[in-house]
C-alpha cells in the first residue's frame, strides 16, 4: 500500500474543488484551503463575478462554470478540471439549494428543483471526481450536508431527505472509494450571513447550546480536518452546529 494512504496529507500538495465557492461557506471554505498553501479550484453556475473575486483572493485560483443539474455539465467539468489542472486532489460538495415548502403543497417540480442539486449531483461530482482522483493515486472527498440531514425540520422535508441521503451516500461511497480515497462530511448547524436573518434562524441560534450562531471559518476547519487526515478517517460525520444536534 501507498505511504501516501497512510499518511498526513499536507493540504499545501493538494489540488482542490470547491463546489459552489463563490460566497459564503463556499468562499470561506477556499480561503481557508488556500492559505493553507492548497491550489484551488472555484466552481460556480450563477455568481461570475463572485467567483472571479474569491479566486483572486485565494491567489489566482482557476474557476470553472457548471450548472450541477446536468449530469453532462457535471462531466464538462470534471473533465476540464483534468485538461486544464492535470489532476484532482480533494473535492468539496458545497453548492446545494435550500427551500422552504409545505409538504402538503409540494410539487414534483419542489422535490426536483432540491434534489437534483442537493444530492443527485453530489454523486455525480463523487463518481467524476473519484475517477480523476485514481489517475493520480487516490484523493479526499468532503460533502457539505447539514443539521437539516440529522434532525427534522417540518417546512423542508424535502431538503431534510437530501441532506440525509448525502449523509447516507457518505458512508456508502466511503466503502466503496477505499482504500486510496476517502469521503467524509460535514454537517453545518446555523450559519447566517446577514441577509437571510430571519425569525426561525433567531430561534435556531437561541436553542443553540453554544449559544450563538457558526461561521463559514468555523466549517472550513472541519473540511480542512478532513482533506488532511489519513486513510483510517473515512465514512464520518463532523456535525459543526453549536451542540444543537444534541437537543
Ligand atoms: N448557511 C447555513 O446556515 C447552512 C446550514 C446547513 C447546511 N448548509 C450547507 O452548507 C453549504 C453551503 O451553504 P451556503 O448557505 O453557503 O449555500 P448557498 O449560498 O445557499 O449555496 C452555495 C452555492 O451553491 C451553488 N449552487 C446552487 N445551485 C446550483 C446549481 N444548479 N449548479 C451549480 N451550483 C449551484 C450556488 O452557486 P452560484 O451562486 O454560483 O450559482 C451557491 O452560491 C450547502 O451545502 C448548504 O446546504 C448551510
Amino acid at each position: 500500500m501507498r505511504v501516501m494512504m497512510l499518511s498526513m496529507q499536507s493540504l499545501s500538495a493538494q489540488t482542490v474543488l470547491v463546489t459552489g465557492g463563490a460566497k459564503r461557506i463556499g468562499r470561506a471554505i477556499a480561503l481557508r484551503l488556500a492559505r493553507e498553501g492548497a491550489r484551488v479550484a472555484i466552481h460556480y453556475n450563477e455568481s461570475e463575478a463572485e467567483a472571479r473575486r474569491t479566486a483572486e483572493e485565494c491567489g489566482g485560483a482557476p474557476v470553472f462554470r457548471a450548472n450541477l443539474e446536468s449530469v453532462d455539465e457535471i462531466r464538462n467539468l470534471f473533465t476540464d478540471i483534468g485538461t486544464r489542472l492535470g489532476r484532482l486532489d480533494g473535492l468539496v460538495n458545497n453548492a446545494a439549494r435550500f427551500t422552504l415548502v409545505d409538504p402538503l403543497e409540494a410539487t414534483e417540480k419542489d422535490w426536483d428543483f432540491i434534489h437534483s442539486v442537493n444530492l443527485k449531483a453530489v454523486f455525480f461530482c463523487c463518481q467524476q471526481a473519484a475517477i480523476l482522483m485514481r489517475r493520480t493515486g487516490g484523493g479526499r472527498i468532503v460533502n457539505i450536508s447539514s443539521l437539516g440531514g440529522i434532525r427534522p425540520w417540518a417546512h423542508h422535508a424535502h431538503y431534510c431527505a437530501s441532506k440525509a441521503g448525502v449523509i447516507m451516500l457518505t458512508r456508502a461511497l466511503a466503502k466503496s472509494f477505499a482504500p486510496d480515497i476517502t469521503v467524509n462530511s460535514v454537517a453545518p448547524g446555523v450559519i447566517p450571513f446577514g441577509a437571510d436573518d430571519d425569525e426561525r434562524v433567531e430561534r435556531l441560534v437561541a436553542a443553540t447550546p453554544a449559544g450563538r450562531a457558526g461561521t463559514g471559518d468555523e466549517i472550513a476547519d472541519a473540511v480542512a480536518y478532513f482533506l488532511g487526515a489519513t486513510n483510517f478517517v473515512t465514512g464520518q460525520l463532523i456535525a459543526v452546529d453549536g451542540g444543537l444536534s444534541q437537543r
